[in-house]
């Protein structure tokens, strides 16, 4: 059987990483896995236990029973969630549970498109392609504000755009596995791009990094 192809899509907040992964993995007949839901989930299991979610303890025994196949996308799409997320996964403890997890589902064949913050750094460093997925905070701001509109909910601009600074300032700058683009990754800064547009560059880009693979 063939060597499991690994597609590694990294990106601060808001950036479209995750409906360009999901387009991706329909591309290449490939499995998908949104890593953030998983940080996600074990915010929301503190929020629902009424804990601080500094509690670290408690935080990884939350990322232990993590089961990606029950993840109720719905609720943990929260704004509110994605920020207590990047709280939870500062704690070195949380971390190497779910990349365990993590790494356990791209090993299966044949293979996966993962999105997150540490894909392509720590994740999957020898992934086949690595894409690292950005645009400007302002246009991020705007997409996650249509957004929450969109689905019938109230945002106030200026307050989406403070959170995402704060959000990649977090992600940034935190000690272990910090959002940023691996050595080898391909830079896709979506900023005056619209979603078939990056999707068409993502794929120039796999397509030429697989060569026959596929
Ligand atoms: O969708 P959005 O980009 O807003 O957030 P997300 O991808 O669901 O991630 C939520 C938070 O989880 C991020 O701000 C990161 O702090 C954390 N995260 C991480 O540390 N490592 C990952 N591989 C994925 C997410």
């Amino acid at each position: 059987m063939s060597k499991p192809i690994v597609i590694a899509v990294d990106g601060p907040a808001a950036s479209g990483k995750g409906t360009l992964s999901r387009r991706l993995a329909t591309q290449y007949g490939l499995r998908h896995l949104d890593t953030g839901l998983s940080y996600r989930a074990v915010a929301q299991a503190l929020m629902a236990a009424g804990r601080p979610l500094d509690d670290e303890a408690l935080a990884t025994e939350a990322a232990r029973a993590v089961d990606f196949s029950a993840f109720d996308a719905a609720a943990l799409s929260a704004h509110a969630v994605g920020d207590a997320a990047s709280r939870v996964s500062v704690f070195p403890p949380v971390r190497r549970v779910l990349v365990e997890k993590q790494r356990a589902f791209a090993s299966q064949p044949p293979g996966a498109v993962l999105d997150g913050r540490d894909i392509g750094t720590v994740v999957c460093p020898h992934a086949d392609v690595k894409l690292y997925v950005t645009a400007s905070p302002a246009v991020r701001a705007g997409r996650r504000h249509r957004e929450i509109l969109r689905l019938g909910g109230q945002a106030d601009y200026a307050a989406i755009l403070a959170d995402i600074e704060r959000r990649d300032a977090r992600d940034m700058e935190r000690a272990d596995s910090p959002l940023r683009p691996a050595a080898d990754a391909h830079l896709l800064d979506t900023s005056q791009m619209s979603i078939e547009a990056a999707f068409l560059a993502a794929c120039a880009i796999i397509d030429d990094a697989l060569g026959g693979r596929n």
